[in-house]
């Protein structure tokens, strides 16, 4: 293969890039309503090809998508556990960057050190997609962004509100604010705010707050995570410090009258979200989280430089 694109972070696709995903992302969406998952796109854009996943963290959701996104593009799926693999046992991510270009299409990783992430692009020669690292999820918003639009809402100009942790999901959140025009309001306690420098990458469109009433008010959508990502330690203190961020009814109604519940799952209630937003009529997760298929499935035909 000569011509490909990784999907490191959000900026590798651009606001261009994006805006030709998300549309084929729907398109394609609507193409298949109805029909078996497991049947094959009439196109089948990626006959031939073969991803592989590399898992050195839990999934469900990263893990089931890609596979049968994958499948319906006409293609193949190798999912592994790092642990199983040379990689475990210390092998560099350099050679088995080059050993796996040897054998598959495009690499997807999941990994706790976004280095490595970048050092397997750098070594790869087919297209590398990050499913997931501590600093960023770009797969996650990509499919976040997909979900908002099928409610009819125009991007640019949203007020989104953030309350919890300043993780690696609300770090993908910020550069999609930059590069499509809405805001990002971040509520988090001190001490888990996100690094200045992904609020800069927000290029003004990030703002962080103590106050999570004042994320909320007239927001259009409400977003949240785990308070503990996969890797950190389980500290009460923690959790003590993110209890007054929860997404209660109480703020939900703080926003717009019509706002919206994100949550990119693994889901706690009665931590990060209470169980009756998560599970009422505001919540749009169970959409976000199909969303991940229809979105990765253009996100990797973007990588083969069939779209944007
Ligand atoms: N949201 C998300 O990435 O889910 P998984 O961890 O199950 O893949
Ligand atoms: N912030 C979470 C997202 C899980 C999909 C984590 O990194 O564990």
């Amino acid at each position: 293969m000569t011509e490909f694109r990784s999907f490191l972070s959000l900026s590798d696709a651009g606001e261009d890039g994006l805006a030709a995903i998300l549309a084929d992302a729907g398109a394609r969406k609507g193409a298949r309503a109805g029909w078996p998952k497991g049947r094959v796109d009439a196109d089948a854009p990626l006959r031939d090809c073969v991803l592989a996943m590399v898992f050195e963290k839990n999934s469900t959701r990263t893990r089931v998508s890609f596979d049968v996104g994958m499948r319906q593009l006409g293609g193949q799926t190798i999912v592994m556990e790092a642990g199983q693999m040379q990689l475990g046992r210390g092998e560099p991510v350099s050679d088995t960057a080059r050993v796996l270009s040897g054998y598959v299409d495009a690499i997807m990783l999941r990994t706790d050190d976004h280095a490595k992430l970048e050092n397997l692009a750098a070594h790869a020669s087919v297209p590398v997609i990050n499913g997931l690292t501590d600093r960023s999820h770009p797969c996650q918003i990509v499919a976040d962004l997909l979900t908002i639009q099928e409610t009819g809402r125009a991007l640019p100009g949203l007020k989104v509100a953030w309350l919890g942790d300043g993780n690696n999901v609300l770090a993908s959140l910020i550069e999609a604010a930059a590069l499509l025009r809405f805001d990002v309001i971040a509520a988090c306690p001190q001490g888990f705010q996100p690094d200045e420098a992904v609020v800069t990458e927000g290029r003004g469109r990030a703002r962080v707050v103590a106050s999570p009433h004042e994320a909320v008010e007239g927001a259009d959508l409400i977003v949240t995570d785990s308070w503990i990502s996969m890797g950190q330690a389980h500290a009460d203190t923690k959790l003590a410090a993110m209890l007054p961020y929860q997404v209660t009814a109480d703020l939900m109604a703080r926003a717009k009258p019509d706002a919206s519940f994100l949550h990119c799952l693994p889901a706690h209630r009665g931590e990060e979200v209470a169980t009756d937003v998560i599970d009422g009529p505001r919540s749009l997760v169970w959409a976000e989280a199909e969303n991940r298929l229809h979105a990765q499935k253009s996100i990797l035909r973007w990588c083969f430089g069939q779209i944007g």
